[in-house]
């Protein structure tokens, strides 16, 4: 039945297409046979998907393997035949090379690993062919099946790679192209569904075809769209989705409404939105800056988070410099690679933030510090039972500590207990259909500050309270959030005593109120390090130094870990 649906409904819309291209004239109407199965392959391809494939897409393709229910988005289900990442056009099966580079590269931020690290060519090849096979409602060799290949034209401008061989960063697209291309972003209300600042906040309540919640993409996380063949600063990713659209989902295709000239312009305007950090190769996602230093500030410390003190791209500043815009001494923001907790009790599988932005700076006169947090999250909760969170936990004593020794990164262990500040918050006025405003959302914020001697042993402090909100917002999907305390407490047992010029171990949760989370249902990092920069300014010359070759040992490490643990979490091995 569903077949029979099917094939009607596509000989409409190839007769709609067909008098659509003779309406228009001068658009290339070129409608090619899809790419057959390869029948000698299937018996290999068949082992593959059995071998890799099966634990998330299942036996029939169906998309409901062991691990589906807690992945999102979910693994594709095949038997539609509905591919997001195509050169052909909205409807269309793809060719059998997007399926070959999807495979290889994977679907980034999504679970869909990249497999060309673990399979080869042949393999993926075959592997393909098998799951052309398990479509049910359409059929690659079907004689009605057509499929037209978009036409993307070339990239216009001539780009800078900048300073890592290893990655292009398509620097130095020129600014006009970019100012035309947010105009073409305005006229076609890509912010209905993007957002204003392009951070996917535009509408909560879609729905991809399978009636699944699904929510448009961050473009300043261009390392986290799906079609981004781990190239993620590449402008041609994006004029292809904008071309072809996302089968699956409500992402529309163009081609009728902008020219191929104008969408290069619209993907560089996207494309600029996207901070240039680099880009683990293994995961996908930007270095984690393992040391957060705080800067030694002389004069006050500003209370505002939109004082020109806070102020600062979030570009790597050894990659691109984009300080000219930004006033004052350019601050830098730290980016912190967030991962689900699934170690214990109410685990997160698919938390919804997974990075955040950190940058600090202390006064010794006032003697405190102040963390500034930021990260993106498109909608906040608007129930007190499931607030919005995010935490610094710090080692309570760390005078206790020898060399490296850090607690256990989830609230600590008994011999080395915890210092948690938690920021919980709900943005007044709000709800997450409202047109956003033009200051922001303001939030209300309290601390909760916890002491952890382990995961079931976790305590607010009877104490009184020592760490302060000093400002707060929540603006057009970015939440930013501004700690401070004094470096020294009365209560020298429970509260973390905050040394100048030596490394301390930190590290951060995160919960997600409109996912539910709450409690140990949280996003994590691993431990991270951060130091007040020292005072004096003679050894502004000799600590970079001293610093950087602590620090390479330390981060060669701390990175190996991640890697092998989000290896182990891609491979399926932990659980
Ligand atoms: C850990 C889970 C997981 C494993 C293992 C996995 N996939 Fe996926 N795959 C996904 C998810 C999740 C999606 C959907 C992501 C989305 O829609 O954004 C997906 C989507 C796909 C798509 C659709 C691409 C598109 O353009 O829409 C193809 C093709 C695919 N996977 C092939 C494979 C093959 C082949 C293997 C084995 C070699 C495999 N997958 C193994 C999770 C997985
Ligand atoms: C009706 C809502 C809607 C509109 C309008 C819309 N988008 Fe999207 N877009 C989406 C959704 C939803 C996704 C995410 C799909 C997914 O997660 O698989 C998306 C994803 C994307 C991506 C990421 C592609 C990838 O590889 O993952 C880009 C880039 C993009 N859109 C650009 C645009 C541009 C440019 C416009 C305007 C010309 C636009 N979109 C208009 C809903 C929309």
């Amino acid at each position: 039945m569903i077949n029979q649906m099917n094939k009607v409904w596509k000989r409409l819309l190839f007769l709609a297409v067909l008098t659509a291209a003779f309406a228009l004239p001068g658009a290339s109407w070129a409608a090619e046979k899809p790419d057959a199965v390869k029948k000698d392959l299937l018996e290999k391809g068949k082992k593959v998907y059995f071998k890799r494939c099966v634990w998330c897409h299942g036996v029939e393709g169906a998309g409901d393997g062991p691990s589906a229910d807690r992945l999102f988005t979910r693994p594709r289900n095949f038997n539609q035949g509905t591919f997001k990442i195509r050169a052909t056009d909205s409807g269309h099966l793809p060719l059998e090379s997007d399926l070959v580079l999807t495979v290889k590269n994977g679907l980034p931020g999504s679970a869909m690993p990249a497999w060309g690290e673990v399979l080869n060519e042949d393999e993926i090849v075959a592997v393909v062919n098998f799951v052309k096979t398990l479509l049910v409602d359409r059929n690659f060799d079907d004689a009605d099946e057509e499929v037209e290949v978009q036409q993307f034209g070339e990239m216009p401008w001539k780009t800078e790679a900048g300073p890592l061989k290893e990655q292009n960063l398509f620097l130095g697209v020129p600014q006009e192209a970019i100012d035309q291309g947010r105009e073409v972003f305005i006229k076609n209300k890509c912010f209905e569904c993007h957002g204003g600042m392009g951070r996917g906040d535009g509408n909560p309540t879609m729905k991809d075809d399978w009636g699944f919640p699904i929510v448009a993409a961050d473009w300043q996380q261009c390392w986290n769209f799906r079609g981004s063949r781990r190239d993620p600063y590449n402008p041609f990713n994006i004029v292809r989705t904008i071309s072809t659209g996302l089968n699956g989902t409500p992402m529309p295709n163009f081609r009728e409404q902008i020219t191929v000239e104008d969408r290069w312009k619209i993907a560089a305007f996207v494309n600029s939105l996207c901070p240039r950090k680099k880009i683990d190769k293994l995961t996908n996602k930007p270095i984690n800056d393992f040391l957060i230093s705080s800067m030694y500030t002389k004069e006050a410390v500003a209370k505002k988070i939109d004082d020109p003190m806070w102020q600062a791209p979030d570009d790597d500043p050894k990659l691109v410099k984009r300080a000219k815009d930004y006033p004052g001494t350019l601050n830098k923001k730290h980016y912190i690679g967030m991962a689900g907790q699934i170690t214990r009790g109410d685990r997160n599988f698919k938390p919804k933030v997974d990075n955040l932005w950190v940058s600090s700076r202390w006064n010794p006169e006032e003697k405190a510090v102040y963390y500034l947090v930021e990260y993106h999250n498109r909608f906040l909760p608007t129930t007190p039972e499931f607030p919005e969170g995010v935490a610094i936990q710090w080692p309570s004593k760390l005078q206790d500590l020898y060399g490296a020794e850090k607690p256990y990164f989830i609230y600590g262990d008994s011999k080395k207990p915890v210092d948690v500040w938690k920021a919980v918050l709900l943005p007044k006025d709000y709800n997450p259909t409202a047109p956003p405003k033009d200051d922001g959302f303001q939030l209300d914020v309290h601390v909760e500050e916890l002491n952890g001697a382990g995961f079931d042993k976790v305590e607010k402090k009877k104490t009184p309270p020592t760490v302060e909100i000093v400002d707060s917002v929540f603006k057009q999907g970015r939440v930013k959030i501004l700690f401070r305390r004094s470096l020294e407490t009365a209560n020298k047992d429970t509260d973390v005593q905050i040394p100048s010029e030596k490394f301390i171990p930190v590290s951060f949760m995160q919960w997600s109120g409109v996912n539910k989370e709450k409690n140990e249902h949280m996003a994590i990092s691993t431990w991270y390090y951060t130091i007040l920069e020292p005072t004096i300014p003679d050894s502004i010359y000799y600590m970079p130094p001293i610093m950087a070759v602590t620090f390479l040992v330390l981060e060669g490490w701390l990175v190996w870990m991640t890697k092998r643990t989000r290896r182990m979490y891609d491979e399926g091995k932990v659980n």
